[in-house]
């Protein structure tokens, strides 16, 4: 915002958020996204909004909610939504799936330790049928890999069955 001060736009985009409609939340959450970033004190109050929004019923509310955790993550609010985010994971929806592995890769570059709590999730998303969650969960993987020596020894492992499985079949 050009160093300019964004005070007053901050508490209407909580009002945005808190929105039953889709419309607003999705003004909001792109007003969050460029006037927040993670040393804002408001933050506090969005963790509760987004907790909501990953468990609403329409996909596209939940999609908004994590491309904003991903997008404004602080470590707090990494802890703090972790498990949302790991339940997520495991969605039917690819369109949640592909998001909610974004969202870990930010969630494990804010607090790494928090990377276990995703390995058995992103090892089952390797079995994913869809290009985009497997392109997403591979992306995860890698940046678990360089945070984590014991993470590379057991997906190195992975990958090997994985090419033997390919030889054979
Ligand atoms: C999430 O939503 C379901 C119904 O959509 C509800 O049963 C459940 O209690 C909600 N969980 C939380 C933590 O709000
Ligand atoms: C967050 O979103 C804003 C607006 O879309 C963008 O300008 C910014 O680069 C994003 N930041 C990160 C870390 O993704």
């Amino acid at each position: 915002m050009l160093g300019y001060p964004t005070h007053f736009g901050q508490i209407e985009c909580l009002k945005l958020i808190a929105s039953n409609r889709f419309a607003d939340k999705r003004l909001g959450y792109l007003g969050i996204m460029l006037l927040l970033d993670e040393n804002q004190e408001v933050l506090t109050l969005v963790t509760n909004s987004l907790k909501n929004d990953m468990n609403h019923s329409n996909m596209y509310i939940v999609g908004l909610s994590l491309c904003t955790l991903g997008n404004i993550s602080s470590p707090e609010m990494a802890r703090d939504l972790c498990a949302e985010v790991e339940k997520l994971l495991g969605s039917s929806n690819v369109y949640i799936r592909k998001k909610a592995a974004l969202c870990a890769m930010r969630i494990i570059r804010k607090v790494p330790e928090l990377q276990e709590n995703f390995l058995s999730r992103a090892k089952s998303l390797l079995s994913d049928r869809n290009h985009g969650v497997l392109l997403t969960a591979t992306t995860l993987i890698t940046e678990m890999c360089y945070r984590n020596q014991d993470t590379l020894v057991t997906f190195r492992k992975f990958v090997t069955w994985k090419a033997w499985f390919l030889l054979d079949s």
